[in-house]
């Protein structure tokens, strides 16, 4: 489609300066966040209007064609903004893509598609990819991928950016969304479309998203935090099992660990008929099909089923999977990609019961207590005091959405200190 790419262009250059940068900001994050948060100034509690009304957006139903489909959809609460179904149906009726829905807890944090040297075990250097949204990566970042919804046949399936812009000018908060962007914007499709993905973008950010406050947050903090079975599943995590080689326990970029390293791997999970080519789709590297990125493992419990086709429906299965895949082969089936399946790292990890029913267990202190706190009848997660805000942290956030557009050439955003208090006064 020719927005999309429009809106890609000039991406694979910004990833070159700005990474020192970001580096750089990182560590004096982790330093900070470990001395706890020093406030500043008081910040009044009123969201900035971007927020707000990103929040509509997601919970709007009648932006899809035919009516009825938002990004809630697939992205629920109870699930940690997952879907329990494996392959989530479009807006369309018998229409199906092919992917398990993510969580979206953590998405914002997601480092952007970049070609990043790492260094292996025995001290060589290699290039990889790394982040990136969608399992796949073809997002080069948040702000990139949420306007994909909107216009994927297999989710909500509107024709073009004209038919967006005239049901967000008919939606509920059709007033306050003309307040944020004044009557200039209003009127231009482009530019509308603009502000609402960079609407959802800030909402995504939004401290619901990103607590840190799981057992396991504490636990690296230093509190006893975790059950006996826990600690013994711990030390399989990190040790035996291998899985904190991918699923990183380390805060780096962030106050708190994001269980993942972002990287790419072929697991060589049951296939579900078509094949799908994952990483090497994007890059044509024949080596790379099959490959999908390493989620985050941060409220695991809450996300069945598993892998990026939702092709296994427990989390113990994932893990007999990780430890007997390649002993017993006819209980997962064909793969998609056999010959790029990582066979050094999973597989055949020859762990007893008991340590797996330890690693199932340590999966628990994984997940959310603002999530675990959560009423059924919210939409979403209590906000928590601790976490701060969007713009107490917004140099950390690994994306570009400031960047220049031809569709919104110049100027950028209006100042966040536009609230809704200040607006409505
Ligand atoms: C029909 C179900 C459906 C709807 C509606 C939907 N999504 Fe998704 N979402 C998915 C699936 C499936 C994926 C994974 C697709 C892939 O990897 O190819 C996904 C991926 C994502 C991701 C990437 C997460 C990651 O870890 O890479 C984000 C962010 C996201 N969706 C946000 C949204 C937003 C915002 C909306 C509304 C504008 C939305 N989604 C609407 C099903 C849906
Ligand atoms: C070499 C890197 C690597 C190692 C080691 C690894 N994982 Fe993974 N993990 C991945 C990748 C990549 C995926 C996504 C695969 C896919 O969707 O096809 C994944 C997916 C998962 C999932 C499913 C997540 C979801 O949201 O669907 C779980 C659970 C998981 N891993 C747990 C573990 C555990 C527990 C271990 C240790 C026994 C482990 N992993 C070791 C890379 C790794």
């Amino acid at each position: 489609m020719d927005f999309q790419t429009g809106w890609r262009s000039g991406h694979g250059n910004m990833n070159h300066a700005p990474r020192h940068l970001f580096l750089f900001v990182t560590l004096a994050f982790v330093s900070f966040s470990f001395a706890g948060f020093v406030h500043g100034e008081e910040v009044s509690d009123a969201k900035p209007l971007a927020v707000v009304i990103g929040k509509q957006i997601f919970l709007d139903s009648t932006l899809s064609q035919p009516v009825g489909q938002g990004c809630f959809s697939c992205h629920r609460a109870e699930t940690a903004f997952a879907d329990s179904r494996p392959i989530s149906p479009g807006a369309v009726k018998g229409r199906v893509g092919r992917r398990n829905s993510p969580s979206l807890m953590y998405a914002a944090l997601i480092p952007g598609f970049a070609y990043e040297d790492v260094q292996t075990d025995d001290g060589t250097e290699v290039y990889a990819w790394e982040g990136g949204l969608f399992h796949d990566g073809r997002a080069g970042d948040l702000f990139e991928q949420v306007q994909q919804p909107f216009f994927d046949p297999n989710e909500m399936n509107l024709p073009d950016e004209e038919t967006l812009a005239s049901r967000l000018r008919d939606s509920e908060y059709a007033a306050e969304f003309r307040q944020w962007v004044g009557d200039e914007i209003w009127r231009d499709d482009q530019r509308l479309n603009y502000h609402a993905f960079r609407a959802l973008v800030e909402f995504l950010k939004e401290p619901i998203f990103r607590p840190f406050d799981a057992r396991i947050d504490d636990y690296l903090n230093g509190k006893a935090a975790l059950t006996q079975a826990e600690l013994r599943g711990l030390e399989i995590f990190r040790g035996a099992g291998k899985c904190a080689d991918c699923h990183l326990l380390q805060p780096s970029s962030w106050a708190g660990p994001l269980l993942s390293d972002y990287g790419y791997d072929n697991l060589g999970v049951p296939s579900r008929g078509k094949k799908d080519a994952g990483l090497g789709g994007q890059t044509g590297e024949a080596a790379e099909l099959g490959q999908f990125r390493a989620p985050s493992l941060r409220n695991i419990v809450l996300t069945a089923p598993y892998m990026h086709n939702g092709s296994i429906k427990t989390l113990k299965e994932v893990l007999e999977f990780y430890n007997r895949r390649d002993v017993e082969p006819e209980r997962w089936g064909h793969t998609d990609y056999p010959v790029t399946v990582n066979r050094e790292d999973m597989g055949d990890l020859k762990l007893t019961e008991q340590q797996v029913s330890d690693l199932l267990a340590l999966m628990n202190a994984f997940t959310d207590r603002t999530l675990l706190n959560r009423k059924d009848t919210d939409d979403f997660p209590a906000t928590t005091n601790e976490t701060p805000s969007t713009d107490e942290l917004r140099l950390y956030f690994p994306d570009w959405t400031h960047r220049k557009h031809p569709a919104y050439p110049g100027k950028c955003d209006p100042p966040s200190s536009l609230s809704r208090n200040a607006a409505e006064s």
